[in-house]
């Protein structure tokens, strides 16, 4: 079991701090780090919002919701009100005048020499006015860092926007861009696994493979953010940040080193060389889609028109295929499909190779190897390569999975939630796993490109019963190159 290094004391703010993500991920997270021993007790966890609260109450909400987000973890109590004893709470409306903010001013009197971090669970409309109030009330130290929940805006003009009005505040290098995919284990093992395996990096290219799929389906639908994700749609929430992001790490040539800046500028290259969709090819090259009623897990979940209550345009689902123009991927494409109310919670990378060239054993002779990633809900990475079946009788060939399931491999060991590393991580200044800016820009301007397509050749939603693989059109469009899903059963 891996030894817990401690970060440094620290104050976070969390503005936005009684809102759902707050709640269920980010004091979860806190908790579990601080169970570990990783927080040092000098640290304050400051919740700042607009409900009228004291700290006792805003505890109590922070304990309700660890019944339920963080269950189990309090085998010990004692450490858990030990926990509590570093959260506090100021009431404050974040786009009051400097001079109403006094509550989280007195809230963080007296913290000297502890990190100070500001973390903005909020709404994107709020991201410059909060940073603005921090400067003017002298909040924002000069080592002081900020956090950015996505989205950052809704296109390539609202997100420089913030991007501009945040920057000149905080500085790039103590801006933290969170896209919460790039702290789940299996993404960070992707770049071990691809760097720290001589096996795979020669055959990771046009040369060898054939394809590459990833796949983010929820089974949630839009539980009680209609009004957000009706603005957004799936595009915006899951293509442009963490799909494209998992893209990257799939696509990107080796880093020089492990440094933030040297893995975000590959990065950078591969959204860089990542092909616009025009409108002539939007509807061959794209699937929007949106849930109607159906039966997600055996129970029956509404039409996404009826959630939102009206008829609307906005896509639940997407499938894309991307291409990426340069020499190692040319003709290699990468299909991106994301939906909610989908038949099962399941994200996975497939790379797909090439068929061998010579077919030797007949037509039975197996499938082409796979390499598969999963994300989610059990993480792990399977290589399905072609066997001889065991036994007299002649060469039968038998596809087999090499499973190298990390709940099994690493038996015993809970997989911190992805937040739990990010957040260490911002506390130790490490921006590896955060967005740069110019990523965040070049990811808009190619989403902001798809969105024209769609609007300029009225490319519109085919529905899908809540509870499928999406619209048909789905599997059609894979079905065209010679291609499938790959939807195990
Ligand atoms: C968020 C999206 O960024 O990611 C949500 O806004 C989505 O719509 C969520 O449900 C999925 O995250 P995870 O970690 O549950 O796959």
């Amino acid at each position: 079991m891996a030894e817990f290094i401690p970060v440094p004391p620290f104050d976070l703010v969390v503005f936005g701090a009684t809102g759902d993500l707050s709640l269920r991920k980010l004091f979860p997270s806190l908790l579990h780090r601080y169970l570990d021993g990783q927080i040092p007790p000098q640290s304050r966890i400051i919740g700042a919002a607009r409900s009228d609260l004291d700290t006792e109450a805003f505890r109590q909400m922070v304990h309700e919701s660890r019944g339920k987000f963080a269950p189990g973890a309090c085998v010990d109590e004692a450490k858990c009100a030990e926990f509590m004893s570093h959260v506090h709470y100021a009431r404050l409306d974040a786009s009051a005048p400097a001079n109403e903010w006094g509550a989280l001013k007195q809230a963080l009197a007296n913290g000297g020499g502890n990190v100070r971090i500001f973390y903005l669970s909020t709404a994107p409309s709020l991201f410059v006015t909060i940073a603005q109030r921090l400067a003017e009330t002298g909040l924002a130290t000069p080592d002081s860092r900020i956090v950015l929940e996505k989205p950052i805006g809704r296109d390539l003009a609202s997100s420089r926007e913030i991007n501009d009005g945040v920057g000149a505040v905080f500085d790039e290098h103590r801006t933290f861009r969170i896209d919460h995919y790039l702290g789940k284990e299996t993404v960070q093992n992707l770049l071990v696994l691809r760097f720290a395996n001589m096996l795979i990096e020669p055959v990771w290219s046009r040369a060898y493979i054939d394809h590459v799929q990833i796949t983010v389906a929820e089974e949630l639908g839009v539980e009680g953010r209609a009004d957000y994700y009706d603005k957004s749609g799936a595009l915006r929430d899951m293509v442009q940040n963490h799909l494209l992001q998992l893209l990257c790490l799939v696509a990107l040539e080796s880093p020089n080193s492990m440094e933030a800046d040297a893995i975000r500028t590959e990065k950078l290259k591969v959204l860089s060389a990542l092909r616009r969709i025009e409108a002539k090819d939007a509807a061959s090259k794209t699937v929007r889609g949106q849930y109607r009623a159906g039966l997600v897990n055996g129970g029956k979940a509404p039409a996404y028109a009826d959630e939102v209550g009206k008829v609307t345009k906005t896509e639940t689902f997407v499938a894309i295929k991307a291409e990426v123009d340069n020499w190692r991927w040319a003709g290699v494409p990468f299909y991106l499909r994301t939906g909610k109310r989908m038949s099962a919670r399941r994200s996975e990378i497939v790379v797909q190779f090439k068929d061998t060239p010579v077919p030797m054993f007949g037509a039975d002779a197996g499938s082409p190897n796979k390499l598969v990633l999963r994300l989610q809900p059990d993480e792990g990475v399977r290589l399905w390569l072609n066997m001889k079946e065991p036994g007299p009788g002649g060469l039968r060939v038998k596809t087999a999975a090499l499973d190298l399931s990390f709940a099994e491999e690493f038996g015993g060991v809970r997989y911190p939630d992805a937040y739990e590393r990010l957040l260490m991580d911002i506390v130790r200044g490490n921006l590896a796993l955060f967005m740069r800016r110019d990523e965040v820009d070049a990811a808009w301007m190619w989403a902001d490109a798809l969105l024209a397509a769609w609007r300029q050749a009225g490319v519109e939603p085919y529905g899908y019963a809540a509870g499928s693989n999406g619209p048909t059109q789905s599997a059609l469009m894979l079905d065209r190159d010679g291609r499938a899903w790959w939807d195990p059963e």
